[in-house]
């Protein structure tokens, strides 16, 4: 599968935000990541609904929405995606799953699952056909600089097992969370192939922008 890169719009330069994306225009980047957080499944707040209208307004790329808000059937319709966009819900947030999953293929986006460190994948059979991706939080959600949760390398790998067995080769990973220079290469041998790019990597203090990126693809295709 192809690897693909998300970078992780809360951890942006806000006041540089336009030039920014321009810059991953440039550089082929593949999703935005945009992180909605309601203060009650995670104790943070970060972008809202007029952010994410503003973003489709203003590029291309298409968003990859990580929803960590308790209910989300509830918020769907505050949002503005299309059928470039994933848009991933919590597996720990809802009751109704399938429900809120199916909700959002018939809003033209593509539905993605998205389990804690704590959650098994055991717990995913029941909406297999209801997904095109699976968000593998590789740190527990809320905020980025937080450490890799080690254990979530063999999850990875034990899900895309169970996926490539099972018939289910299209349904991509996603992992996010502390995607370091140095976990990138054992979340994609783990079999990860979209990575969320936040503090560690993309905005990493340790080079530019586009260096970054060159960095992470280098890794990638290594
Ligand atoms: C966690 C957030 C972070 C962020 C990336 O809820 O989703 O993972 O996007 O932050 P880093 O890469 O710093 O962990
Ligand atoms: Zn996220």
């Amino acid at each position: 599968m192809n690897k693909k890169i998300s970078p992780s719009i809360m951890c942006v330069d806000f006041l540089n935000l336009k030039e920014t994306i321009n810059e991953f225009e440039k550089l082929g980047i593949e999703y935005l990541h945009i992180d909605i957080m309601d203060g009650h499944f995670v104790g943070n707040y970060t972008l809202g609904t007029d952010f994410v209208k503003m973003l489709k307004a203003t590029t291309k790329i298409p968003l990859d929405i990580h929803l960590m808000v308790e209910k989300p059937e509830n918020v769907l319709d505050w949002f503005a995606f299309d059928e470039s966009d994933y848009v991933a819900v919590h597996l720990e947030s809802t009751c109704h799953l399938q429900k809120v999953l199916s909700a959002i293929k018939a809003r033209g986006a593509k539905p993605m699952v998205a389990i804690n460190p704590g959650t098994p994948i055991c717990l995913l059979e029941s909406v297999m056909e209801d997904i095109d991706g699976v968000l593998v939080m590789t740190v527990n959600p809320g905020f980025a600089g937080q450490k890799l949760v080690r254990s979530t390398l063999k999850k990875i790998k034990d899900l895309r097992k169970y996926l490539d067995s099972n018939g289910y080769e299209g349904v991509e990973i996603e992992v996010d969370g502390n995607v370091s220079f140095e976990n990138i290469v054992l979340m994609s041998k783990a079999g990860a192939n979209i990575f969320v790019g936040g503090t560690s990597s993309v905005f990493s203090k340790s080079g530019s922008l586009s260096e970054n990126v060159s960095t992470m693809r280098n890794l990638l295709n290594g």
